[in-house]
């Protein structure tokens, strides 16, 4: 287990990317351990008496040059509008670097990445990071309507992209799972990985599950401490109960014992 930090970073970026979703950009005086694409940081909500739990949110990019952290946050609640709320300049309590990332692809293995909600930002990540032939990387975000999706332009280069919007607003109509790409071409993927609402994970899980394709998720369960102290982020796995912010977020689809 690698060590954890527990630092004080300052805001130098925070700005909307549409009308719930911020980019968050921090840096630290220090230089960043590595972090693996899945991984997350535990934030502390500054001057708020009622919120006393931190909030966890994965590393969506990492500079090592400028020691800088990216989130991409997506205003859920309390917590998360006030993090939005905080000016460049001002620094927020991180613990970091928080549970276990995506497994690496091997050369030349073609990858599908999907994304809904909150969880594009590790997807873009590992997209970055994965180390493929951008031909070999596929990626299906999903939203509700066009103004839900971010831009992901500079993100381009790294792979093939794909959009579904639930008003037919942007790209193909519908869930992610009834993407063309998804209906059509699952079987010539190596692997899957998806981080996004429970639902639109166990949709895909099932699929994966049936053509047998290797397939990792992300899981979103509550959190406090963020490091294995507080047992509230409990999943049942064929391993037994297993705190999510230790051994996961990220979890094989084998591993779990949904019922799909
Ligand atoms: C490992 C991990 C990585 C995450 N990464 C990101 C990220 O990159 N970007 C991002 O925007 N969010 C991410 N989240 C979710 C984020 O932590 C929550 O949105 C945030 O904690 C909500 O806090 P809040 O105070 O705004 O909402 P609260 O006021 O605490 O809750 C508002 C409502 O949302 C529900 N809720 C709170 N958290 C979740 C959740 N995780 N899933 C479903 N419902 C929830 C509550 O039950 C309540 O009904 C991640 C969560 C985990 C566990
Ligand atoms: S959040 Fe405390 S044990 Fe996982």
């Amino acid at each position: 287990m690698s060590l954890k930090e527990v630092q004080n970073l300052v805001i130098i970026e925070n700005t909307p990317l549409n009308a719930t979703n911020f980019l968050i950009r921090l840096v630290s005086i220090k230089p960043l351990p590595k972090f693996v694409p899945g991984q997350f940081v535990n934030v502390e909500i500054n001057n708020s008496s009622e919120i006393f739990l931190r909030r966890p949110f994965s590393v969506f990019e990492i500079n090592y040059s400028l020691n800088s952290i990216s989130l991409i946050v997506k205003i859920l609640g309390r917590g998360s509008k006030k993090l939005t709320e905080i000016k460049a300049g001002e620094s927020v309590n991180l613990i970091f670097p928080l549970g276990k990332g995506f497994t690496f692809p091997i050369p030349n293995e073609r990858i599908l990445l999907i994304g809904g909600g909150s969880g594009v930002g590790p997807m873009l990540f590992l997209a970055k990071e994965s180390g493929l032939n951008p031909d070999n990387v596929h990626l299906i975000l999903g939203a509700k309507s066009f103004e839900d999706h971010i831009n992901i332009d500079d993100y381009r280069q790294f792979g093939n992209f794909y959009f579904t919007t639930e008003d037919g607003s942007l790209g193909e109509r519908g869930f992610v799972t009834q993407h063309s790409v998804f209906q059509n071409k699952l079987k010539t993927f190596d692997k899957i990985y998806a981080c996004g609402p429970d639902a639109m994970m166990k949709a895909i899980a099932r699929e994966a599950k049936k053509s047998n394709i290797f397939c990792e998720v992300s899981l979103e369960n509550l959190m406090a401490c963020g490091f294995g102290v507080c047992l509230c982020c409990i999943e049942p796995t064929v391993r037994g109960n297993l705190c999510v912010c230790t051994e996961g977020p990220v979890f094989n689809i084998n591993d779990l014992k949904w019922q799909i």
